[in-house]
């Protein structure tokens, strides 16, 4: 059965790409799979162990998800560590990923930078902690910006690594699947999860830097626009973003080599839902000078009425806290079971 389980850091402020390439594609999922939006606080936690306040930022997140019109009746919205079967089953998968599989993450190597001896041991699992968050689920797809391919595939090499370690006892125990890989149809416990990575801005750049990843930690925040940005803020920021000196190009393969073009198009092409070939038929031959303005009206009008909607959700953090309260029960719910199956497939006891 399919199911659909994204998460989000507290860390930071939300931004332009956090939104185009998840927040905004969560909508549709729920019209059409049951679905989980999770804060994900324990992951935060894994680069620096003390946050200014991880409540507040806790809620900012959940308040995001809401604003975007995710309906807490339909879908579950809760935070990561209210669930207990998350680090559980992260326990069980470091016992199953190795630690080379680590090693190779570039989030990882990025994150540790020189000193890696020196990073923390939850930042090498990190990707363990997220297979869990998914598969404590047993959630079949997953929507990411592009930056989390890696860990997404690593996701499935758990979940493959287990069906194959277990798999005389998946069966013995009647737990086992037929589970879609791709083509094929092969026999497990843990689905083979799918990325749902798509559209015009799953790796939305920097607005400086059009080679550097738009992210909540760059130092300049002229490099982003916030979620909490008001219209001169966002209009401001785009002005001066870097441009080159060309006109647009009207055809796609023209956005070649121009990296802070393309980034602009493909902003434009998300916020619009278009693609960005149509957005250049109507804008291929004109100026900057041109382009910019229309990108402010749409990001003006499209991020307007969410960002005012979160501030009116900050404003009663009761009813944020209720929503996650209730959606970590449901969670909870559905974690319980698989904890159970998973504990008897390795044999250990319980009641
Ligand atoms: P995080 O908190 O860094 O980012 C949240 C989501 O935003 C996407 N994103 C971007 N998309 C396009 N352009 C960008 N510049 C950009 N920056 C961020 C991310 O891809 C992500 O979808 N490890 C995850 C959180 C996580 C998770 C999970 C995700 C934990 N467990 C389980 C999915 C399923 C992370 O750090 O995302």
């Amino acid at each position: 059965t399919p199911r659909v389980l994204s998460g989000i850091q507290p860390t930071g402020h939300l931004h332009l790409g956090n939104y185009l390439g998840a927040i905004r594609k969560f909508l549709p999922l729920q019209d059409s799979y049951p679905c989980l939006f999770c804060v994900v606080d324990l992951h935060a936690i894994t680069a620096q162990l003390v946050h200014d306040d991880l409540a507040a930022q806790t809620r900012s997140i959940a308040a995001a998800y809401l604003a975007a019109g995710i309906d807490p009746e339909r879908s579950i919205i809760f935070n990561q560590s209210r669930v207990s079967g998350h680090a559980e089953l992260a326990w069980i998968f470091n016992c199953v990923a190795r630690i080379g599989w680590m090693n190779r993450m570039t989030q990882f190597k990025d994150k540790a930078g020189k000193d890696r001896e020196n990073a923390s041991l939850g930042l090498l699992a990190y990707p363990s902690l997220m297979a869990a968050d998914i598969l404590v689920y047993r959630a079949t797809h997953v929507p990411v910006g592009e930056d989390q391919k890696q860990h997404l595939e690593l996701t499935r090499d758990i979940a493959i690594k287990f069906n194959n370690d277990l798999s005389v006892r998946i069966e013995a125990l009647g737990l086992g699947k037929p589970i879609a890989m791709g083509e094929e149809t092969v026999h497990g416990y843990f689905p083979i999860t799918e990325p749902i990575i798509e559209g015009p801005a799953t790796r939305v750049m920097s607005l400086k830097d059009g080679t550097k990843k738009m992210s909540k930690s760059d130092a300049s925040d002229l490099s982003r626009i916030n979620l909490t940005d008001d219209s001169e803020g966002i209009a401001r920021k785009i002005k001066k973003a870097k441009t080159d000196p060309d006109s647009l190009p009207s055809e796609e393969a023209g956005l070649q080599g121009r990296p802070e073009a393309d980034n602009l198009v493909g902003i434009y092409a998300a916020l619009a839902g278009t693609s960005k070939a149509a957005v250049l038929s109507d804008f291929g031959g004109k100026q900057f000078s041109e382009f910019k303005p229309a990108l402010v009206d749409l990001a003006v009008s499209a991020l307007g009425p969410v960002t005012a909607e979160m501030r009116r959700l900050m404003d009663d953090p009761g009813h944020i806290d209720a929503v996650l309260k209730a959606g970590g029960e449901k969670a909870n719910a559905i974690a319980e079971e698989t904890m159970r199956d998973v504990k008897s497939i390795l044999g250990m006891l319980q009641d």
